[in-house]
């Protein structure tokens, strides 16, 4: 098995859940990213502000994290969606340097609307790196059970 890391976004909890499960059914290690300049809203206008941000194509710095990424053959990368993409985080983490020839796997959690993500992350992924898999969840904190469920046959059913 080689070096597992589970690189997440999360605003607001949910795809951390699904992350910390990852890490651990993968005995991962984890990276939480995080842009310099987090949404300030957790009310509803958080979907205009962030969703502004998806449309105006921002790629926002992140907070320097102390991890090399060059340890890792396999790379699981979870995000929020956010007007049916993944959330700008997750586009500044494609492009950095070190995220190159890599097996990646691809995770995001909505509440319906998934929008066009599998073939948005697929194609940046594919610019320098391998697409292995993905997998949406639906409402997880709703239904968390089943969610963890999904989330370990999904696991057993990958060539780690
Ligand atoms: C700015 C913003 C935009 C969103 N846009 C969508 C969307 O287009 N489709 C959808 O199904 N959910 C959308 N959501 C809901 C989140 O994707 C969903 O609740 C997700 O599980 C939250 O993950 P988190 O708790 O890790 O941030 C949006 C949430 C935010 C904050």
């Amino acid at each position: 098995m080689s070096k597992i890391l589970v690189v997440y976004y999360s605003f607001e909890g949910t795809t951390e859940l699904v992350a910390n499960s990852i890490a651990k059914l993968t005995n991962g290690d984890l990276l939480n990213i995080k842009p310099v300049n987090e949404l300030k809203s957790k009310g509803f206008s958080k979907y205009f502000w962030g969703g502004s941000q998806v449309f105006m194509k921002k790629s926002p710095s992140l907070i320097d994290f102390d991890l090399d990424i060059n340890l890792y053959d396999t790379i699981f990368i979870g995000t929020p969606i956010w007007a049916g993409t993944y959330a700008p985080p997750i586009k500044s983490f494609f492009a950095i340097d070190d995220l190159k020839g890599k097996q990646i796997y691809f995770f995001y959690t909505h509440d319906g609307g998934p929008g066009k993500v599998e073939k948005h992350a697929k194609a940046a992924i594919e610019v320098n790196n391998m697409f292995a898999g993905t997998l949406g969840l639906l409402s997880v904190k709703k239904n968390l059970e089943s969610n963890m469920e999904i989330i370990k046959s999904w696991i057993s059913s990958l060539n780690l």
